[in-house]
């Protein structure tokens, strides 16, 4: 009889899981470590979802939510074709490691030019190659490397710039390390977690150089000066990755998506799951489109607090980086940043420290209320004295 654990892949003993935010049930608790939206959804958003709780609950949903699809088409003046709809964005992102992706060893055995060829120890080389190559830069979206790995493909993590700005083609050129080739490569605008923006001429030359497919995780995009869609539209290696949960509040419903060319759109349709987003989640996202001026406002009262409480921090010594997010990524002075998360902790306000050499003396603190940024303030003042 073979053990349970014998059963298991050793690619998957071998994986380290991604590490989501805590979601403490404590009372009082000030929540500032997921990047969770701060507002509830619009009322019309609610009445829509409760009017959808009935008996039809029994029936599959729409497979490929096609209502939302034809909607973001219309927002985004495209086809529907080149829209997919996911379960939040992390399963489209997952879906395109799989599409776009050989892992290590089927990609050998696409390469001819050097299946089967010993190498000059003798041993057959473990081979290599752009088809399983993912590539993002570092630090950003931690899901990354743990959908590589995953696959059993190959990563290539290249550091930003130490001020975490985008290195450009030439620099990366000139550097060595980036491959222009990458079966896939992930971009994190605006970064996450530095909150920093990147320009969309800046992110339009990165693709052009690009001869893999590119996706632009425009996750938090709402909060920032500018956004990247028109090149989804305009090169067919190019796809921007949105979602509903940050910006629209509904990271409990799950839904995010795609825009791309239709070839890559229908590539990642194939491996789709029949129902991949649920049927609540549908009905959901599509009132939210019907009631995007609610929304807007919601993003000039979020950017407002976040310019307020960074002048608030600066002025109590923090380093506070510039951010297009709905979060701010800062360095506390007196004590290092660990110890800050326990000192607030204790003070009942929960935010995020990341163990990451580049970021580890940061903590990213998610952009609440006003009245939450100012009893962060309070307890930050408490604990300096
Ligand atoms: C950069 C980035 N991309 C994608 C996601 C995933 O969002 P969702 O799966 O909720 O759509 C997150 C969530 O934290 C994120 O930070």
């Amino acid at each position: 009889m073979k053990t349970p654990r014998s059963l298991v892949r050793p690619l998957v003993h071998k994986l380290h899981a991604y590490v989501p935010g805590e979601q403490p049930k404590i009372k009082g608790l000030i929540k500032l470590n997921t990047n969770e939206n701060p507002y509830p959804p619009s009322p019309r958003v609610l009445k829509a979802v409760k009017a959808a709780v009935d008996g039809r609950l029994r029936l599959y949903p729409n497979p490929t939510s096609q209502v939302l699809r034809e909607k973001l088409a219309r927002l985004h003046g495209c086809k529907a074709e080149n829209i997919i709809l996911g379960n939040g964005s992390d399963e489209l992102l997952a879906m395109a490691v799989r599409a776009f992706v050989e892992p290590v060893g089927q990609a050998s055995r696409l390469s001819p030019s050097q299946n089967g060829k010993k190498s000059e120890t003798g041993r057959m080389p473990v081979l290599r190659s752009e088809k399983s190559l993912v590539q993002y830069f570092h630090p950003s979206y931690s899901l990354y490397p743990v959908l590589v790995d995953i696959h059993g493909a190959e990563k290539n993590a290249v550091p930003l710039n130490v001020n975490f700005s985008l290195p450009d083609a030439r620099e990366l050129k000139r550097g060595g390390v980036w491959n222009f080739n990458a079966a896939l490569t992930f971009v994190t605008t605006p970064n996450a977690p530095s909150g920093r923006g990147y320009a969309t001429a800046e992110l339009e030359k990165l693709c052009r150089a690009m001869k893999g497919v590119v996706v632009l995780d425009e996750a938090y995009v709402d909060f920032a000066g500018e956004n990247a869609m028109k090149l989804a539209l305009k090169f067919p290696h190019v796809i921007v990755s949105r979602t509903f949960s940050k910006a629209y509040s509904l990271c409990f419903q799950r839904v995010g998506y795609f825009v791309g060319h239709a070839e890559l759109i229908a590539g990642l349709d194939k491996i789709r799951d029949s129902y991949n987003v649920n049927g609540l989640g549908q009905v959901a996202a599509a009132a939210t489109l019907d009631d995007l001026r609610h929304y807007r406002a919601n993003f000039r009262e979020i950017i407002s607090t976040r310019e307020e409480l960074s002048r608030a921090l600066t002025n109590l010594g923090f380093r506070v980086l510039p951010s297009q997010t709905n979060f701010i990524l800062a360095k506390p002075p007196l004590f290092a940043a660990e110890e800050w998360l326990q000192k607030l902790r204790d003070k009942k306000i929960l935010v995020r420290w990341f163990r990451q050499p580049e970021i580890k003396d940061f903590l990213r603190i998610t952009i609440g209320t006003p009245v939450e940024a100012e009893a962060l303030v309070r307890a930050v003042k408490a604990i300096l004295r």
